[in-house]
């Protein structure tokens, strides 16, 4: 039993292998949250005690007890406008246009399996491999109920949460924030937090700072996950490194406008809230309705930051991805986008095809520019018609033909935008996002359609399906390239507009339900402007997104290294593309651009006639060596060798499920003269077991390698790169 609850006393504990959760309500109903660390089997309460700090609100049936403040307390779920001042999780406005909160116990239910959420994306499990906690509070003078529910997965270390509202009265309430997470740290002292920003083509950048008293945000208004910001943060011990050290990781279900707000208050407690963006949010619980919050998955490890990730990834790839290639080896495959952009034939495409089938190259992805008018990026989108001329023929004649020469076919779509320059936008000006009266805001000189109305899902849902069964397609891009503003929405009156970025998600997620389901044998790559929107709850739907748009392997060392501490190295698509860089204009050895690359879903981005023939050999030898490695950089443990420390190379290592090998790669980032040989860690390896190294077939225990890491004898010159294997010995 991963749940265990003393009923009289209304404690609860969420036990998973190595951690444990604890909440208890007490005799004023009020859920406070007392535990998420190590296992204690003991109840956390006594850690308790308050002190009078004044200027706080007391608890009216407290009496007298001026230390009884919400103010002070940890509370499970923060209600708002009641004598609590910090960050809320939740508010609401009543018939009465009073705004208060005051959240009590009122019952608790258990069950076997993971709660799900009808029209999002949610953690899944087998009844056997969880359990669901669901405790439901009531505002004390109105008909709100606030259930607060918890996916115990014990043997992945794992607990989820979402929130659901319902309004039990007989007057509408206006939702204005609903979090999906509220977690208090009563336990005093310091902590670090590590977040994830950025700007298109340099996303996920790790900051790790110290938390500073008041609070601090990491954030998107953008109607998208954002390249700016990513859903998800970890909180840790100052002294925590990727080994040691106690840290909490969370990350949000949802591709939307989110907000993460952590505060340290007056008695430096830390509180963490994640949800809905509260500024593009609001919704309407007319009578006897429901609302549900996306869902937020948190984990804890003791053992620092390498473990937390081992459980994200572990969690994201078999609970959250799925369908086909959820587990299924991934097609290298080669986009045309930095090979021709906009300028391409159908011969120029049959040229590479034919190049790429003799390397071994699985799929060809046909990218932007084979639809509707569109030569450049003025015009277009949303005319989903192929077109012919441009590919002297139709598509399934295009694709028989790269089908004929051993390969797959794939294309992108960018299904949510809509040019104005279209025929589509001609015809359903309305079913654009803008707002009347105001000149629409323009991005990449296009315009987003309004996702939330079923006739535009249904439209996209006929033309993508149309081009799907028109010809042999295997895989989708699915891209996006813009962030959304001007918010307003046809279908719904003035009072609700504010509900309409969420219900542009719910609407992006029925359409890609839909898609997914009809079609589960196409690989769905997600894609905003590289990765706008790397996010779980795309990755529900899409098992891979494109990084990032930016292919400079150097720059994408540090955009990987802040992808890998939540998202698996299956989700994170990965290109070699050509020297000097399209992007940054740097030139790094084509080997070290395939190692790179190689740490992803692999794939090209050039083409492949314009290389030259030792290059191709490297190809040849890339793509041989990602069918080797796939079961370790897929399926094994992913180490950070290298930190946010400034180094003059990068490294990291993936170590087989069963310990039996492992790939460490180096990648020298800077260099000077009588270089200093490269030291690095090695981690992972079975204290017990020997190993051989491949670079001079030295055999050690994995305790020594482990202990004592590993010299490079070679010098390895700026950008270049190396692959140590070790292989176990009997
Ligand atoms: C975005 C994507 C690119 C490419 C272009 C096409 O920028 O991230 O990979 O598909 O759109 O317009």
């Amino acid at each position: 039993m991963s749940i265990t609850v003393t009923e009289k006393e209304r404690f609860f504990s969420l036990k998973t292998a190595n951690s444990e959760y604890q909440m208890q309500a007490d005799s004023y109903g009020v859920l406070k949250h007392l535990w998420y660390g190590k296992i204690v089997h003991q109840n956390m309460g006594y850690l308790l005690e308050y002190p009078d700090v004044g200027f706080a609100g007391n608890l009216y049936e407290a009496g007298n007890q001026r230390t009884y403040s919400l103010n002070t307390m940890p509370l499970e779920y923060a209600g708002a406008g009641v004598g609590d001042f910090r960050i809320c999780a939740a508010s609401a406005v009543h018939a009465d246009g009073s705004r208060a909160l005051d959240l009590r116990y009122e019952r608790y239910t258990i069950r076997k399996g993971k709660y799900n959420i009808p029209g999002l994306p949610a953690v899944y499990a087998s009844d056997n491999e969880a359990e669901t906690l669901e405790i439901t509070l009531r505002d004390t003078a109105s008909s709100l109920s606030v259930t607060l529910r918890y996916g115990v997965l014990p043997e992945l270390d794992i607990i989820t949460r979402s929130v659901l509202f319902q309004n039990n009265g007989t007057t509408p309430i206006v939702l204005q924030k609903a979090a999906s997470l509220c977690l208090d740290l009563p336990q005093g002292g310091s902590w670090d937090w590590i977040h994830f920003h950025g700007r298109h083509a340099m996303e996920r950048l790790t900051e790790r700072t110290a938390l500073m008293h008041g609070i601090q945000e990491s954030s998107s208004t953008r109607g998208t996950s954002s390249h700016q910001q990513n859903p998800s943060v970890i909180l840790c011990e100052p002294d925590c490194t990727e080994n040691s050290g106690a840290c909490i990781g969370a990350f949000l279900l949802y591709s939307g406008s989110f907000q993460t707000q952590i505060e340290v208050d007056q008695l430096r407690q830390t509180r963490l809230v994640m949800g809905l963006h509260p500024d593009l949010f609001q919704w309407t619980l007319q009578p006897n309705d429901t609302f549900a919050t996306p869902e937020a998955v948190l984990s804890y490890s003791s053992n620092g930051l390498a473990q937390l990730s081992h459980h994200f990834h572990q969690v994201i790839r078999e609970h959250i991805c799925r369908g086909t290639y959820q587990l299924a080896e991934r097609p290298i495959l080669i986009n045309s986008w930095e090979a021709a952009y906009f300028d391409f034939d159908d011969q120029k495409l049959l040229k590479i095809a034919k190049e790429a089938a003799a390397i071994g190259v699985d799929m060809l992805v046909l990218d932007d520019g084979w639809f509707g008018k569109r030569d450049d990026d003025c015009s277009g989108l949303g005319d989903w018609f192929v077109n012919e001329k441009k590919l002297n023929g139709s598509l399934c004649h295009l694709v028989e033909q790269v089908r004929a020469m051993g390969l797959k076919f794939g294309i992108w779509f960018e299904p949510e935008m809509v040019s104005e320059d279209s025929d589509l936008y001609r015809a359903h000006p309305e079913w654009s996002i803008q707002i009347p009266g105001r000149k629409p805001t323009r991005s990449r000189y296009q315009l987003l359609l309004d996702l939330s109305r079923s006739d535009v899902q249904d439209y996209l849902y006929e033309r993508i399906s149309a081009i799907l069964k028109e010809a042999d397609i295997s895989y989708i891009k699915w891209d996006m390239n813009r962030s959304i503003c001007d918010w307003y929405t046809t279908l719904l009156p003035a009072d609700q507009q504010g509900e309409l970025p969420h219900r542009y998600i719910l609407g992006l997620y029925a359409l890609l339900e839909r898609l997914t389901t009809d079609f589960p044998e196409v690989l769905f790559e997600g894609c905003s402007g590289g990765g706008g929107r790397f996010d779980a709850g795309m990755l529900y739907y899409c098992p891979q997104i494109w990084c990032s748009d930016n292919t400079d392997a150097i720059n994408r060392l540090s955009i990987q290294y802040g992808s890998s501490f939540f998202y698996p190295i299956s989700t994170v698509g990965s290109h070699v593309s050509v020297c000097p860089n399209h992007q940054t204009g740097r030139v790094t050895p084509f080997w070290t651009r395939g190692d790179v690359a190689l740490a992803g879903s692999f794939g090209y981005e050039m083409d492949l006639n314009k290389i030259s023939d030792e290059e191709k050999e490297m190809v040849k030898e890339q793509v041989a060596a990602m069918h080797t490695y796939y079961d370790l950089t897929h399926e094994g443990l992913y180490y950070r060798l290298t930190g946010l420390k400034k180094q003059d190379f990068m490294a990291w290592e993936f170590v087989a499920k069963d310990q039996s090998r492992a790939l460490l790669t180096i990648v020298k980032t800077d260099a000077e003269g009588n270089m200093l040989p490269v030291h690095t860690k090695v981690c992972g390896l079975a204290e017990n077991k020997l190993y051989r190294c491949s670079l001079d077939g030295e055999i050690r225990s994995g305790r020594t390698w482990n202990c004592a890491g590993l010299t490079l004898h070679q010098v390895l010159k700026e950008y270049e790169s190396i692959r140590v294997e070790f292989t176990e010995v009997e």
